[in-house]
């Protein structure tokens, strides 16, 4: 690393704190005007830079980390999920990679439990008539959803975020299970309440609501496939708060259309922002933008994160939150 100050190119505009500090500690290059850099900019920044600050929506492949300049040293991610940035040619490169676990949890549990109470309830769907004027008036039978206590909530991968998913979904008297590469703790389960399944297969065909909370991996690319969704019940909502991919989207869209099940809550796509336009036609489906971090707490403490993560990394130290196991 040369003795001046580290340039630190940052793929998009930060929180203004976050890019008010960067500037002071390092030689930071912002995303003034916030546009998503284009291949060609990510390599030029890779080329360039010392550490780069990439966000999700940038796709670091093995041909853009080709481009990268003798003085890159360290990929400073903004945000937990790692599936955009190829790891392993990062690696074979000796960059150091980190991200900003933690401080996100709660805000992308919350919006999990937006769209699966919206989803089970039809709010959205309610709304639309009703700013459409078709909504008739109250009546006993009109426009019903169904209730949420003693349903029975699925959670596939249960991390920091599922079980955060976990705790509110039990305060609203909902039955827990869960699916995860390894089983929780005693304790944990207990405070819980949560049934674990080791075979996910056999949990799917039992649960009213299914939540996707794993982080994108090779393990779990169409951990929801086709066959899987067929099996699901006909009043189960499905919610993806973790990342497109993990659902065969173009199966979920068809077991909707049909009302193979009754809906379903999704933040995280496929191929963002692009919308796949048969989800967006549906109206059992609740579609927010990736919001699941999008708060102002949540963007400012991972700002924080990346910043200690850098800050560390040049003292000599391992960043805290290196995602690689070996570090
Ligand atoms: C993350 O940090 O990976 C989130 O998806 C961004 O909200």
């Amino acid at each position: 690393m040369p003795q001046d100050k580290p340039l630190v190119i940052a793929t998009r505009r930060l929180p203004a704190s976050i890019e008010a500090r960067l500037s002071e500690l390092f030689d930071a290059r912002l995303n003034t005007d916030d546009h998503p850099m284009t291949e060609g900019e990510l390599k030029e920044a890779v080329a360039q830079a010392d550490i780069l600050v990439p966000t999700v929506s940038d796709r670091l492949d093995a041909d853009v980390l080709a481009a990268a300049g003798p003085r890159l040293r360290m990929i400073a991610n903004f945000g937990v999920g790692v599936d955009h940035i190829d790891l392993q040619a990062a690696a074979a490169r000796g960059l150091k990679v980190s991200n900003t676990p933690g401080v996100l949890t709660d805000d992308t549990a919350d919006i999990t439990l937006i769209l699966m109470l919206n989803a089970m309830r039809r709010t959205t769907e309610g709304e639309r008539l009703l700013r459409a004027g078709k909504w008739p008036g109250w009546s006993p039978t009109w426009h019903l959803g169904q209730a949420i206590r003693g349903k029975t909530l699925g959670i596939i991968g249960m991390g920091r975020i599922g079980r955060a998913v976990a705790e509110r979904a039990k305060a609203f008297g909902m039955e827990i299970h869960y699916h995860n590469r390894s089983r929780l703790p005693e304790e944990q389960e207990k405070a819980l309440q949560a049934t674990y399944w080791e075979d996910v297969e056999a949990m799917l065909p039992r649960m009213n609501v299914v939540s996707v909370n794993c982080p994108r991996t090779p393990e779990t690319v169409n951990m929801l496939s086709r066959q899987r969704i067929a099996t699901l019940r006909p009043d189960c909502v499905v919610v993806n708060t973790a990342r497109g991919g993990v659902i065969d989207e173009e199966a979920l869209a068809d077991a909707l259309a049909e009302g193979r099940i009754a809906g379903a809550g999704l933040d995280v796509y496929d191929n963002e922002p692009r919308v796949n336009p048969r989800l967006i036609a549906l109206e059992n489906v609740v579609l927010a933008p990736h919001m699941g971090s999008s708060t102002i707490e949540a963007r400012t403490a991972m700002g924080e994160k990346v910043i200690i993560n850098i800050k560390t990394f040049i003292d000599g130290h391992t960043p805290p939150d290196s995602v690689f196991d070996d570090d």
